[in-house]
């Protein structure tokens, strides 16, 4: 595993698991379980997940201490409208059954409350009971408007990122201002063939490794925090067998090539919460 130092100084795993559609209480509970067991020590989930209490109980359970793992969940859409981050934090906690988070997120740009949640995060964060915080699906125009604030900047900005959507230019924005982009759907939720890609394929088989393995070295080659999602125990370990391998500047450049700004998710400008 590597790790990112984000820029608060805390350590960051740079493969997680995503857990996102895992409402059904086992799958989720065993998939964590069996990921940590496999050796992950990243968690991603969110409120709106429906999964906070089991992915928690496989967390306490793993046998694992609690500073070896790192957890993330998020702040959902009608708690930012609402102004509610304060309640809807320490309602994640309890369902986690944690004491604090590693990483707490803003799930997406809500307009109008831009600046207002960033203030309430600014609470959580000092209150040491989310490590770090940071936004999700913010665009450079809503980052901007943190950045103007001249206050706390968000340690991550977690956005959907795959060969289809390369996100160069909000990456650079965010590498200039020091924040740590994550990659969701980084496998394209394996929709639009993208694990098909020949060139993907060709790559692999110069290094004995999948085209969904390529992917996901892709990211951390670009210095990206990256988290698939796997309830499946042996795509879980191929998902986390990326560290012994490199691509050169030439396979980088190929996948580079794939970009067509194809979402699999709603745009955030677009998106009518
Ligand atoms: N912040 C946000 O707004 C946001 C939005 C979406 C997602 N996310 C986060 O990002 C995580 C990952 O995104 P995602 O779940 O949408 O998509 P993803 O990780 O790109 O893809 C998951 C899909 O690919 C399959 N898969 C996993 N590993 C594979 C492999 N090695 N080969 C072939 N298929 C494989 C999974 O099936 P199996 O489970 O059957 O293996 C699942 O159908 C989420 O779980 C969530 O934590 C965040």
């Amino acid at each position: 595993m590597k790790y990112q130092k984000l820029n608060n100084g805390v350590e960051i795993p740079m493969l997680g698991l995503g857990v996102f559609r895992m409402e059904d209480e086992k799958v989720a509970y065993n998939s964590v379980r069996k990921a940590i067991d496999l050796g992950y020590r990243h968690i991603d989930t969110a409120k709106v997940y429906e999964n906070e209490e089991p992915v928690g109980r496989a967390i306490r359970e793993s046998g694992i201490s609690r500073e070896e793992l790192f957890v993330t969940t998020k702040l959902w859409n009608e708690d930012i409208a609402n102004d509610n981050a304060a309640k809807a934090f320490e309602t994640s906690l309890k369902k986690l059954g944690l004491d604090y988070v590693d990483l707490y997120l803003v799930h997406w740009p809500i307009k109008d409350k831009y600046v207002s949640i960033w203030k309430e995060m600014e609470k959580i964060a000092q209150s040491g009971k989310a490590r770090a915080v940071g936004v999700s699906n913010y665009q450079e125009n809503h980052l901007q408007k943190i950045v103007d604030l001249r206050s706390l900047m968000p340690a991550v900005n977690q956005i959907e990122l795959h060969p289809y959507l390369s996100q160069q230019p909000l990456v650079e924005f965010c590498t200039q201002h020091n924040i740590h982009v994550e990659s969701w759907s980084p496998l394209c939720a394996n929709k639009n063939n993208l694990l098909q890609e020949q060139s993907l394929n060709e790559i692999g088989e110069k290094y004995s490794k999948t085209a969904a393995q390529v992917v996901l070295r892709w990211n951390i080659e670009r210095g990206l925090i990256v988290i698939p999602k796997s309830s499946n125990p042996i795509r879980q370990a191929e998902n986390l067998d990326v560290f012994d391998f490199e691509l050169t500047v030439e396979d980088m450049q190929l996948i580079d090539a794939l970009n067509k700004d194809l979402r699999v998710g709603p745009h955030p400008d677009e998106v009518g919460f």
